[in-house]
């Protein structure tokens, strides 16, 4: 059912959402695009409003918060650069905020503390995650959604089940934030090819906590080539590297500056597409058929109307594979907690 809804909706058979008040969500502006920051006021909310204030594919740029927006704004509005910044504080401004956005992006929620998983997040996030897409849905239901807000393996069919209820999911536009998987693991594998990161890349799949995150370091160009020892150690690595921010951090929070970085990164990529622009290629969390799992993270060409073809998952060594069989049992049990809640409501 699941692949007929996806291959539905690639053929154009699933229903946009209406025409006339939210008509301008799906147009593709001469002049740049509105994007929404909810949580914009956060340790990643204000760098990402920072570097998207620098990108000259943004019209207008609408920070929401619950707090601490307009000191934000106000900050950020001094740029010398053409995106008009607009704060948004509280629910009752959240309308204004998402009416006309061409992309949603959400950091808002709380981060870990050491000693917490991404899971351990669960109960507050959830809840912040569900009320905050309930205004995407009635505001700017053709959106594109980008969901930062942690455990991602469980917010994102939070978000899905928000948008289907309203009638106005589109899964080629539902994205969770996995872009810091691959700026680490393309960070580290330059590291130990010793070259420049900017010519690296490697594809991460699965999902984004833990095991879930499985970089596919044989698929990484350049290639490399590395005893077994070393390829387990740098897996590794790359899966506990919110962990090594959060323990330095030492109860200030979880990695901002970076996941700033990534979700600019993958924003701009949205935008690239939205645009026009051949050949954009990104990995993100998303509803997917290539695996059992119902949502998963893998390489995606995205188009003008959202992800327009799910690239072929690389071929896996055996260790690869061992971890790929071991996240499954993880990733259901995290995608069922998501769903049991959003059926809860
Ligand atoms: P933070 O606590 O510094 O900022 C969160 C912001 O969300 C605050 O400004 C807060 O006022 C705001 N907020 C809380 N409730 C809200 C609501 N109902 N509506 C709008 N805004 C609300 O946290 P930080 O460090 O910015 O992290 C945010 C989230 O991003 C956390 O859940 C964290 O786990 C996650 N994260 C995800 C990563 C990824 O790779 N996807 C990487 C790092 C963090």
């Amino acid at each position: 059912q699941r692949v007929a809804r996806l291959a539905a909706h690639f053929s154009g058979g699933l229903q946009e959402p209406e025409e006339g008040l939210h008509a301008q969500n799906t147009s593709a502006p001469g002049d740049g695009y509105n994007v929404a920051v909810l949580g914009a006021a956060g340790g990643i909310g204000q760098p990402l409003s920072l570097l998207l204030k620098l990108s000259s594919r943004v019209r207008e740029l609408r920070l929401y918060d619950v707090a601490n927006t307009a000191g934000v704004a106000g900050d950020l509005s001094h740029i010398s650069t053409a995106a008009h910044v607009t704060a948004h504080t509280g629910p009752q401004q959240l309308g204004d905020a998402l009416y006309g956005a061409h992309l949603v992006v959400i950091p808002a929620g709380v981060p870990r503390k050491p000693g917490m998983t991404r899971d351990d997040l669960f109960n507050i996030n959830a809840g912040i995650v569900r009320t905050l897409v309930e205004g995407v849905a009635r505001y700017c239901p053709g959106a594109w959604l980008a969901v930062i807000s942690n455990p991602v393996n469980s917010t994102v069919p939070i978000a899905a089940e928000v948008l289907k209820r309203a009638g106005v999911f589109n899964p080629a536009r539902l994205f969770g934030v996995t872009s810091l998987d691959v700026v680490r693991a393309e960070t580290f594998v330059a590291q130990a090819l010793g070259v420049d990161p900017a010519g690296v890349h490697v594809p991460v799949i699965g999902g984004h906590a833990g095991i879930t995150i499985l970089p596919v370091l044989s698929a990484a160009t350049p290639p490399l080539a590395l005893p077994e020892e070393r390829q387990r150690a740098l897996m590794a690595r790359i899966q506990d590297a919110g962990t090594e921010v959060v323990q330095a951090k030492a109860g200030a929070g979880s990695a901002t500056l970076s996941m700033a970085h990534a979700a600019a990164r993958f924003a701009e990529a949205c935008l690239r597409a939205m645009s026009g622009e051949a050949g954009v290629v990104e990995c993100a969390y998303v509803a997917s058929s290539l695996t059992p799992q119902p949502y998963f993270a893998s390489q995606l060409r995205l188009g003008p109307a959202g992800i327009a073809e799910f690239l072929p998952l690389p071929r896996l060594t055996p260790l690869e594979r061992d971890n790929y069989e071991r996240m499954q049992e993880e990733l259901r049990t995290s995608i069922q907690k998501g769903l049991d809640f959003a059926a809860r409501q």
